[in-house]
């Protein structure tokens, strides 16, 4: 048998797996994303990856290695341009992996990766025409159109967490301000979360508890199970989230037309709570309402997996 290791390099960690050719996770690895040293991010990636292929079982043969990250990956797949949420500036990542790792290395932006995992083996199986969100640290775009991923002229196309929603607004990791990806992303709500609860509002009341008075251990996983016990201001919360998601998936939609709109990362992982306000801010908001299909907005079939699996099947492929 042969298997591929997937790494997704993101803001807060980094997840790996060795996976087979459906799509299936065999083996898992994981590390905190170290935070300010580029050289450090570069070691845990090889770590990980040396502890998969290490992992193989009798028979099984690591061929690839595919590498997702949360940053601007140029056209040859080479260097990580940027990355508003990692300490990677022109980072020459793939050359730096291969003089650690003795696999070939394929690198894809996570969340262009993500929509790849999806149409391979997730939600997006029968769709061709789809655009995928992440929402976790930052809000990643992956876009499949007729069938193939959108990397643009110089790789970093679909980079629509940059798309400015609001004139003014909050500062981004990219140096502009009032990008989505303040709005619609885990960071979003954790800072939203965290301002109620040091605010003092009655409204935080359950918030409050749950983190013990303290906004700085809010988590955005903690909004979520507070939201599940019917808490208002958690919902409200993690409503505004869908909304902000649903009204940019609408200005997405005047430009691409998807057939089907997927979303995925940590946010994603509230379901409901966000999916409902996220499709109802996308059908009020959409350009022509009324006279045009409404895509379907769903979940992410393989979670958080899903940068993972389809980075391993593009180095899969790549190394043929
Ligand atoms: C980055 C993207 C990435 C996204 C999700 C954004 O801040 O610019 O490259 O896909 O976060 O990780
Ligand atoms: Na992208
Ligand atoms: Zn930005």
């Amino acid at each position: 048998m042969t298997t591929c290791v997937g790494v997704d390099v993101g803001g807060t960690k980094i997840a790996a797996c060795a996976v087979d050719e459906h799509g299936t996770v065999l083996r898992r690895a994981r590390r905190e994303t170290p935070a300010q040293d580029p050289a450090q991010i570069v070691t845990a990636v090889a770590e990980v990856v040396e502890e998969l292929a290490d992992g193989a079982a009798p028979g099984e043969e690591v061929t690839a290695v595919g590498v997702a990250c949360a940053g601007f990956i140029d056209r040859a797949g080479e260097t990580v341009v940027f990355a508003p949420n990692l300490a990677w500036r022109d980072e020459p990542l793939r050359a730096r992996l291969r003089a650690l790792v003795d696999l070939p290395v394929v690198l894809e932006n996570d969340a262009n990766a993500a929509v790849w995992g999806e149409f391979r083996f997730g939600a997006a199986r029968d769709a061709a025409d789809v655009v995928l969100l992440t929402l976790g640290t930052g809000v990643g775009g992956g876009i499949l159109n007729e069938g193939r991923l959108l990397r643009g002229a110089y790789g970093m196309g679909a980079e629509v967490g940059h798309l400015r929603v609001v004139p003014d607004g909050h500062r981004c990791g990219c140096g502009n301000r009032g990008c989505w990806e303040m709005y619609a992303s885990g960071s979003a709500l954790v800072r939203e979360a965290r301002a109620l609860v040091a605010s003092g509002s009655p409204h935080a009341g359950a918030l409050s508890d749950r983190c013990e008075g303290d906004p700085a251990r809010l988590t955005g996983q903690m909004v979520t199970e507070v939201a599940r016990t019917g808490d208002p201001a958690a919902t409200e919360l993690l409503e505004t989230v869908g909304c902000w998601v649903g009204e940019g998936a609408a200005s997405l939609a005047a430009v691409l037309d998807p057939g089907l709109i997927v979303l995925g990362g940590g946010v994603s992982a509230a379901g409901e709570l966000v999916l409902a306000p996220a499709r109802s801010a996308f059908a009020r908001s959409l350009p022509g309402r009324g006279h045009r299909e409404t895509a379907p907005l769903v979940l992410a079939a393989l979670g958080n997996d899903a940068g993972m699996i389809g980075v391993a099947d593009l180095a899969s492929r790549a190394a043929g």
